[in-house]
């Protein structure tokens, strides 16, 4: 079963760095681009790090272990040495707040 879970408000979100948030008991990456918001889940498919320590770059984020690169908007693999695409999870904003849909 999916729920949306409130996260903050979308000033909570800038385009400098991810955000960390736990929505559903999972951890989740939260990262702005331009208006919009996006939401991954906050561990490296190759091994045990967390996106959202990581850089973001071109619309990727660069994980903090070994560099590999995800797409924030899809969450694809785009750099080795990931090769797994990390879960992406829907973002919205209804009056206000910020709400993520994980399942
Ligand atoms: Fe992320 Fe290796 S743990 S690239």
């Amino acid at each position: 079963m999916s729920a949306w879970h409130d996260i903050g408000t979308a000033e909570d979100f800038n385009e400098d760095e991810p955000v960390a948030v736990i929505a559903g008991g999972q951890p989740v990456a939260v990262f702005r681009l331009g208006e919009e918001l996006f939401a991954l889940r906050d561990l490296c498919t190759h091994g045990n790090a967390r996106l959202s320590d990581g850089y973001i770059e071109d619309g990727c984020i660069e994980c903090p272990l070994h560099q590999g690169m995800f797409d924030i908007k899809s969450g694809a693999p785009r750099c080795a040495p990931v090769t797994e695409a990390v879960r992406s999870f829907p973002v919205r904003v209804v009056a206000g707040r910020v709400e993520v849909e994980v399942s």
